[in-house]
């Protein structure tokens, strides 16, 4: 069968669904494919924090009502080391900015119902998805749905498939450079049925290596744990998980964390990742799909929203006045954010975690630059800053 769309959109993640709608308002026809259930996606487990531009664009479409109900706005954050909590005031160093707490697959649920709602097709469940001709004027992405082989026409390809897709790998090798980092750690993430153990998020280093202690809702708390990225989760008893969180967020006047049943858990790598150009011919990357950050920065979500928005103004201006000059300049524009989130999160990542082979060297360094951040306003407000997120136009 033969379809024809003005953007083909592959996969249906922050990056493709917010792509889809935002392409939607500008009167242009997106296709959406994804290869995974709705229920898959609507139930994975990932984020947590969204930036204010991300808040503010969600507003913006009309996408925020559920966001607005049941996330919760923090103004601050806690840095915890030495056994000492010092909180960092978000708002107070960024003229009112602060982060919203809902989870990506809450904002999943809400962009899958309004692009529903919407002409043009989302289709899950596709299989064999393939991209051809993207150096011509009329790229071609090649798919099953319902047994059925599609060849769908489009003007454009956008790659939102995530790191594990198909996309990236039709950029030629002689055209596409990579920068990467593996890190020697991974996090072992927990979903607790708890209360809060505190109202903002608290990052801590200690000798026992890093923790974090994030939330969900007032009865379910996401935290993590620093561990070996190789482990199996079937080699962490609950109690064990419980033990490395006490231990690792420990405080001299000996706070307390609120216990409840571990109803998930799950280990995950961390690395940093980016492809160079994130465009060949008509396909351009978003998301994932061009650029992973270690979750410490809290930024891959809000990244792919940036990427998408600046994607969307390019393809606008593409259709209403024949300019083609944004879309060449898509890559570029996009990777002045990417590498300010990647250095960010590398920074947070580096300074947070104990790393296998470190020396008390490294040790002093990472205490030095704790320190140093958070008893030095301009420090401690270069990390508030980058972490509501910089201007959209930056
Ligand atoms: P994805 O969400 O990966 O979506 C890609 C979609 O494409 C998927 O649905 C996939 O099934 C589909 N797909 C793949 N291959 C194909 C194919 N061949 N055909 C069709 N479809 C395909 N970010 C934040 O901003 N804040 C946070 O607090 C945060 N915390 C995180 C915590 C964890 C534990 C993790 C793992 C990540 C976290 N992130 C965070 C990162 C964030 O989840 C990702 O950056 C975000 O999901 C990227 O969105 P995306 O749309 O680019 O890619
Ligand atoms: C989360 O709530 O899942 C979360 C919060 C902050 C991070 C990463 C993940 O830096």
């Amino acid at each position: 069968m033969n379809m024809r769309t003005q953007v083909g959109i592959i996969g249906a993640g922050p990056a493709g669904l917010l792509l889809s709608l935002l392409l939607a308002r500008e009167g242009i026809e997106s296709c959406v494919l994804e290869s995974r259930s709705s229920e898959e996606v609507e139930t994975t487990i990932r984020a947590g924090v969204l930036e204010q531009g991300t808040v503010d664009l969600m507003m913006e479409l009309g996408l925020g009502e559920r966001m607005q109900r049941e996330g919760a706005v923090h103004h601050g954050i806690e840095l915890r080391f030495d056994g000492e909590g010092h909180r960092i005031p978000l708002s107070e160093l960024t003229n009112g900015r602060a982060i919203v707490l809902y989870p990506q697959h809450e904002v999943l649920k809400d962009f899958i119902a309004a692009c529903l709602k919407q002409e043009g097709h989302l289709l899950f469940n596709v299989k064999d998805v393939q991209l051809s001709d993207i150096s011509s004027h009329q790229p071609h992405i090649h798919f099953i749905h319902e047994n059925e082989l599609i060849d769908l026409r489009c003007d454009f390809i956008a790659g939102c498939d995530g790191f594990h897709g198909v996309s990236r790998s039709s950029i030629p090798d002689t055209v596409q450079r990579v920068f990467g980092r593996t890190y020697p750690f991974g996090w072992l993430g927990i979903l607790m049925q708890a209360p809060p153990s505190a109202n903002e998020l608290i990052y801590a280093y200690s000798e026992h290596g890093f923790a974090l202690v994030s939330t969900r809702s007032p009865e379910l708390q996401r935290m993590y744990i620093q561990c070996d990225p190789h482990d199996d989760i079937a080699n962490w008893s609950d109690a064990m998980i419980l033990e490395g969180l006490q231990l690792r967020l420990a405080t001299i006047d000996n706070w307390q964390l609120h216990i409840g049943p571990i109803i998930q858990k799950s280990i995950l790598a961390m690395r940093s990742f980016v492809i160079e150009p994130m465009q060949y011919g008509r396909l351009f990357l978003a998301g994932d799909a061009a650029h992973i950050v270690p979750p410490t920065g809290a930024k891959g979500l809000n990244l792919a929203v940036a990427d998408v928005r600046h994607l969307t103004h390019a393809l606008t201006q593409f259709y209403q006045k024949k300019r083609t000059d944004l879309l060449e300049a898509y890559s570029t524009t996009c990777l002045r954010r990417i590498w300010r989130a990647e250095h960010f999160s590398w920074w947070m990542t580096s300074t947070l975690h104990r790393f296998p082979d470190d020396d008390p060297f490294q040790q002093r360094l990472q205490r030095a630059q704790l320190e140093h951040t958070v008893r030095s306003r301009a420090a401690a407000t270069s990390l508030a800053e980058n972490y509501v997120g910089l201007p959209f136009d930056w």
